[in-house]
């Protein structure tokens, strides 16, 4: 792998980091599915925008009960998505433009069509029996245990063959591999060779708190805090069915056989913590995951006090070298153009992409995509199915990508598997492209900022409490000190901090005088960001 754009000093993966959902990213062959080979089509995007890496959600051969989260061969590409020599020709091109190709790895289960289950299942002699759960009925004739399925129901599926219960974390499709073997260790450590040795920079781990759970398989005890209309999945707190103290067992072995690969390669894992429980991922002496995903500003207020407390407890936690890393979309949640309107969708990819550590950028929220609405009849997402009314689906934000301004935005020729996301044209990157103000050209925008400045990549991070419903925070790096200040109101807001008295204006989401220096008592307009170099 040859990378010739100079990378700032520090760890590949300190920058930022972007997530294709490759069913919606863009279709090759006119079949409404995005594929391989039209992310090759794409590669120059990736590039132009400014990204570092992108990390891709499955592409694995699967039924696709799961879009691909249900895994039935973990060593080739699925048909829908092409080849494994698409796979080879797509990680040479990213390559060839310096960015680095992450892919997702799905250990806690397999799809119920993997050799492995079919083997399992067999009989309760089989040899490959232990590689997942299987458990006799309950006290009378009852579930093995009280565990709630994150896709809706019970975790527990009767195979009537056999007469005993196997275990799914998520849906009945797919099984949860028994970590506890160094059988099925092994096995999957086998597949991070495999797509180590084709070239790959490393892995974003779904679900890996689910690899360990209570050996005795005790209940879930109930949530004090649930309320009526939350998924019912959330009347247990996931206490003894996920992140169990052997853990880091588990992601130290993962994080083992990585390291024997050069190139740095990195370990995202998908962990829905609070603040405080994040820390334990890293790992003793930072030998476990280099990033375990923070997704603390998705539930948190969008109020500047709330804000600036769980920015603080974060950075405050984390162990000592840790690396941050920050989220405000994927392919699980919805946009964040909804959660929080256009206008500060736009504040808030300046938080992302002005905050201490590694941004995880989802695709499509550069163009500031909202949800789209998906007619009844053509639902896809099974979570969502199974647990009507309770916003568990997830289709809203898994549309395809707008990328011009014809019919079918250019995603395909054929009909998209979902609706094509955002408004019609003006949505599309071609339009955006054309417009200094839109929200596309203030992402690029910003991430050109950011790899100019390593004080807003590398700089330490110190809050500035201001009044009202602006926050600030002071970004520093030896001589070099910014200031971000960002208007949470759809009002102007005058500074009566005596903090920034003084600076020059080096961003702003909106039309201002670049450069201009700044003086007391700065007002900022409704909506609006700026970045004051002090
Ligand atoms: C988390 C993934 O992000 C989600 O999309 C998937 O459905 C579950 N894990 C199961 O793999």
């Amino acid at each position: 792998m040859s990378l010739k754009r100079p990378l700032a000093p520090g760890r590949w993966w300190q920058g930022v980091i972007y997530q294709v959902y490759p069913r919606s990213f863009q279709d090759s062959n006119g079949d409404g599915i995005g594929d391989l080979k039209g992310i090759i089509e794409r590669a120059d995007y990736f590039s132009w925008l400014g990204v570092d890496a992108v990390w891709f959600s499955p592409f694995f051969t699967s039924p696709m009960v799961d879009f691909g989260y249900d895994i039935s061969n973990y060593l080739d590409i699925d048909p829908s998505f092409g080849t494994l020599d698409d796979f080879d020709q797509m990680v040479a091109a990213l390559h060839a433009r310096d960015i680095r190709v992450i892919l997702d790895y799905v250990p806690n289960h397999t799809s119920d069509q993997h050799p492995w289950f079919i083997e399992s299942r067999r009989s309760r002699e089989n040899i490959k029996r232990d590689w997942y759960f299987w458990r006799d009925a309950g006290p009378n004739g009852g579930l093995p245990n009280n565990w709630q399925s994150l896709a809706g129901g019970s975790s527990w599926e009767l195979d009537p063959h056999t007469g005993q219960f196997y275990c799914h974390t998520f849906l009945k499709e797919q099984c949860d591999l028994n970590w506890r073997n160094p059988a099925v260790r092994d096995a999957m450590h086998d597949v991070l060779r495999f797509w180590l040795e084709r070239g790959v920079d490393g892995f974003r781990i779904d679900a890996v708190g689910c690899l360990a759970k209570d050996p005795a398989l005790r209940d879930d005890p109930p949530n004090p805090d649930f309320r009526p209309g939350d998924p019912p999945f959330a009347r247990n707190l996931m206490v003894n069915s996920a992140n169990g103290k052997d853990i880091m067992e588990f992601v130290g072995g993962i994080r083992g056989v990585v390291d024997g690969y050069p190139g740095d390669p990195v370990l995202i894992g998908e962990v829905y913590l609070k603040t405080g429980e994040i820390g334990a991922y890293y790992g003793p002496e930072l030998r476990g995951l280099h990033l375990p995903t923070n997704f603390n500003l998705l539930w948190t207020p969008w109020k500047a006090k709330p804000l600036l407390e769980v920015i603080g407890a974060y950075e405050a936690v984390l162990p000592r070298g840790a690396w941050p890393d920050w989220v405000i979309g994927n392919h699980d949640q919805p946009r964040i153009a909804s959660r929080l309107g256009r206008e500060q969708a736009r504040i808030a990819m300046m938080l992302l992409l002005t905050l201490r550590g590694t941004p995880i950028l989802y695709y499509g929220d550069e163009l500031g995509l909202q949800n789209t609405e998906i007619p009844p009849g053509k639902l896809r997402d099974p979570f969502g199915l199974n647990m009507p009314g309770t916003g568990q689906g997830r289709d809203p934000e898994r549309c395809p990508m707008p990328w011009d301004e014809t019919p079918k935005a250019g995603f395909t020729t054929g009909d998209p598997w979902l609706p094509i996301a955002g408004d019609g044209p003006r949505s599309s990157v071609q339009f955006q492209r054309a417009d200094k103000s839109s929200m596309l050209s203030m992402t690029r925008n910003l991430l050109a900022l950011r790899r100019n400045e390593p004080v807003l990549s590398r700089g330490s991070w110190s809050p500035l409490p201001l009044e009202d419903e602006v926050l600030g925070y002071v970004r520093s790096l030896g001589k070099s000190r910014f200031a971000v200040l960002l208007n949470l109101e759809n009002k102007a807001q005058r500074l009566s901090s005596t903090e920034i008295t003084s600076g020059r204006l080096v961003f702003s989401t909106h039309e201002r005088d670049r450069h201009a220096p700044v003086k007391q008592n700065l007002e900022l307009a409704a909506n609006e960001g700026v970045i004051i170099a002090l």
